[in-house]
């Protein structure tokens, strides 16, 4: 049994607490479901989404693509990294100096942060596009401001939705007619309870293809303000697609935006928009733009965005001067390491070494994503539980794996990637070996993920 008052001393378990946990990281966790409900503030940090009661649940430090856990054990992340937010690794070094160069000096005061001026020039230079931006510190509220900027420039209310936009009111209100409208667009069964029923019809929405539907809406309904998408998700851009929807958008005075808070400066530097050839009005940035450190940019033609004088949008934090001094720093490292071609190599090296992993031991691979946001399955009858059990056998091999693999700077190729490719090389060997004599659940030491939300 563990004695927690020696690992935490400021842990005290509850009167009725099991203390079976076979790691402080669990132990930790039980009690947090206690404290906080949901146990995390991000959905996609739950244990019950990886291998429920094995996993690590907390860290004492991150730094490249190697995390320490409260136990001491060390684990090569192989995951999302940061849930998709630290491409360059944890603690990168730059962009620390940055923050606390900021942090010595003062990151907030009466005054405003010159870097805001100069992230704004940055940001224009590298979208000629876009004439203005506002700030915000994360993806979910700079998507609700550029709605808000969105309807007070089209004076028009509804939005046509494509893709995850984070948790704020006139999202999850999609959900209220059924609750498996959202389904199709990132995260399953997310229940819209405490959203005003008066929200419902307010936000529809379409599947990324589908440019029939959503002329169809365009035509029929003369009320939409917005259509906000993720010009890439499971999927590379569609570019046809893409340019469908922004001819429907100007043909309807409807504002065009979309959201890069996972694709943008990721494999390339701004937006995968910017490859695509389709300028929106508006675009969303999020984590991926200053590397871990809190930070959220809205660009837009000055047309649309000068509407945000006419309604009021303000917060404290927002005028911080870390976050701009990340995002500065970020992204000058982005095109002085050409990140971009780095992340695609690296995702082509993962996706070989789970696809030569496979081949050898006879398991059928299918394979979503852009190479740099790569996830995959594997065919088998109960893929959740052979998915568990691939994240607790790689973690004894001390990697940090699912289904999602996102590239990392950090993940070099003679270190990161070679011992990924041995560690799932042997996993996925006998993972074979277990499911061909139907005795996966003699080795499964945890109860089988989830991956829709629900309370846990
Ligand atoms: C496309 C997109 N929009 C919005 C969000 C929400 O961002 P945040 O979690 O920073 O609020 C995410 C998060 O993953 C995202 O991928």
């Amino acid at each position: 049994m563990l004695d927690y008052s020696k690992i935490l001393p400021w842990y005290k378990p509850a009167a009725n607490e099991s203390l079976k946990c076979v790691s402080k990281g669990q132990g930790l966790y039980q009690r947090a479901k206690e404290l906080i409900p949901g146990a995390t503030h991000l959905f996609g940090k739950r244990a019950e989404l990886y291998a429920p009661d094995v996993w690590p649940c907390y860290y004492k430090r991150a730094k490249g693509c190697t995390i320490w856990d409260l136990d001491g054990n060390k684990y090569l992340d192989f995951t999302m990294v940061g849930i998709g937010a630290c491409t360059l690794g944890y603690a990168d070094r730059d962009i620390t100096s940055a923050v606390h160069k900021e942090l010595v000096s003062g990151n907030l005061c009466t005054l405003n942060s010159p870097l805001e001026v100069q992230l704004a020039e940055k940001l224009a230079e590298l979208h000629p596009w876009s004439q203005m931006v506002r700030y915000a510190r994360t993806g979910g509220e700079m998507a609700s401001i550029a709605i808000r900027i969105a309807r007070a420039s089209t004076g028009k209310s509804k939005i046509i939705i494509c893709g995850y936009h984070g948790w704020h009111d006139w999202y999850l209100s999609a959900n209220l007619a059924s609750q498996k409208c959202l389904d199709g667009h990132l995260l399953q069964g997310l229940q819209p309870n405490g959203v005003p029923r008066e929200l419902q019809g307010l936000t529809i929405p379409v599947k990324y293809g589908d440019a029939d539907s959503l002329k169809m809406l365009l035509r029929a309904d003369h009320d939409i303000a917005a259509v906000v998408m993720e010009p890439s998700r499971e999927q590379g851009y569609d570019k046809v697609f893409l340019s469908q929807v922004r001819e429907e958008c100007s043909r309807h005075s409807v504002v065009l935006i979309f959201d890069e808070t996972t694709s943008g400066f990721r494999e390339y530097c701004g937006g995968i928009h910017m490859l695509s050839g389709t300028a929106p009005d508006l675009c969303i940035f999020g984590k991926t733009i200053s590397n871990g450190i809190p930070m959220a940019a809205l660009i837009g033609t000055r047309s649309v965005m000068e509407a945000a004088q006419s309604t009021f949008i303000s917060s404290t934090y927002w005028t911080e001067s870390i976050g701009p001094a990340a995002a500065l720093e970020f992204i000058k490292k982005h095109q002085r390491l050409n990140l971009g071609t780095v992340l695609e190599q690296v995702g082509e090296r993962i996706r070989n070494n789970i696809q030569t992993a496979c081949n050898s031991s006879g398991l059928e691979v299918t394979f979503n994503g852009t190479k740099a946001l790569t996830s995959f399955s594997i065919v088998h009858h109960d893929w959740p539980k052979m998915l568990t059990l691939f994240t607790q056998m790689m973690m004894n091999q001390g990697v940090l794996a699912s289904d999602r693999s996102y590239s990392n700077y950090s993940h070099t190729f003679s270190g990161a990637l070679r011992k990924h490719r041995t560690a799932i090389t042997d996993v996925l060997g006998r993972i074979a070996l277990y499911a061909s004599r139907d005795e996966l659940d003699n080795v499964l030491r945890t109860r089988v993920k989830t991956s829709s939300f629900g309370r846990i």
